[in-house]
């Protein structure tokens, strides 16, 4: 793989902003796969390099659908957006998100399970009685934002991923669609490949040698990373000027494994934990008539228990972090 070292400056002069990496940024464009005709090359590309891009997830009308519901909620409810005045200090420097969309908006229930990209997410957990929900939010870093503070870092992750045989399939998933283009200049998620069985970004550095590298995933919108959550990545900053936005949905695996090893040294690998002790799944898909929606939506958190023995109740709900309504 071509990799330029390219000096890590803070032009901001502020501590606070990351370096962002070790600099051997990629100039080889990360392979492209169409999810339905080349699901078999996306999944091995994914199994080999924990994460894969996937074309033309999202057609002209959900783009304008989704952009339209950006523009329509950050003027509904700035609060959710963390804009006004009180700026969420946890996404500070880290520009704009909304937090469980899902749960006041029915008309985003569609793309939970999109058709271009989830039969790729249901092979790699192995399997649609597999595939289970987490979490659904959309991110925004505003034209002008300026320098971001995010650098390398891994998602959830689960500690016997270092030694565990086989790896796969991964504990958590995340979905991001970019619903802007991404172009030279914006910023773009960047992941290292081959480095989710890595304590740590310098120990990926110095085991991959030659074969680190940091590539910035570029593409119009519409498109879909799908990254295993222990794979190293992080937004690269852009410009300071143009925007992004993005649709991230975080999946995780349902269901017990046993390993094929002999009885002795047989592992059982169990679904695999909630991501978060915060996010709230909405009662129309948690206790949904649908065994397969009931399915999807079952790995609660206690925030998410306590909430359904509360009838759902919406004070119950703010009284929870990020519960705005
Ligand atoms: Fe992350």
């Amino acid at each position: 793989m071509k990799v330029t070292l390219q000096k890590q400056e803070n032009l901001s002069g502020d501590p606070s902003v990351a370096t962002q990496g070790f600099g051997r940024v990629s100039h080889e464009p990360a392979p492209m796969f169409d999810p339905v005709r080349e699901i078999d090359a996306a999944c091995a590309f994914f199994d080999a390099h924990g994460y894969v891009v996937l074309s033309d997830c999202l057609d002209a009308g959900e783009i304008a659908h989704l952009n339209g519901f950006c523009d329509r909620t950050q003027a509904e409810r700035p609060l959710a957006w963390g804009l006004g005045d009180k700026r969420k200090p946890h996404h500070r420097n880290q520009g704009l998100i909304y937090s469980q969309p899902l749960l006041d908006y029915p008309e985003l229930d569609r793309y939970t399970r999109h058709p271009r990209s989830y039969p790729v997410v249901c092979r790699l957990l192995g399997g649609e009685q597999h595939a289970r929900f987490s979490e659904f939010n959309f991110r925004e870093t505003p034209e002008g934002a300026g320098p971001g503070a995010m650098n390398f870092h891994h998602d959830a992750v689960v500690a016997d991923r270092f030694n565990r045989t086989p790896y796969g399939p991964p504990d958590w998933l995340c979905a991001i669609h970019y619903l802007t283009d991404v172009e030279p200049g914006a910023p773009c998620f960047c992941v290292v490949p081959d480095s989710k069985r890595q304590p740590s970004l310098k120990a990926a550095h110095d085991a991959l040698g030659n074969r680190y590298a940091e590539v910035p995933i570029r593409g119009p919108a519409g498109t879909c990373v799908l990254y295993d959550t222990a794979t190293y990545h992080t937004r690269l900053d852009g410009d300071g000027e143009k925007m992004r936005r993005t649709w991230h949905q975080y999946y995780a695996r349902g269901g017990w494994l046993r390993s094929a090893l002999p009885e002795t040294s047989r592992y059982v690998r169990p679904p695999s934990p909630v991501l978060t002790d915060w996010n709230l799944f909405p009662e129309r898909l948690a206790m949904s008539a649908d065994p397969k929606t009931r399915l999807f939506f079952s790995h609660w958190n206690t925030a998410q228990g306590e909430w359904a023995a509360s009838g759902f109740d919406p004070d119950v709900r703010k009284a929870m972090p990020r519960g705005e309504q």
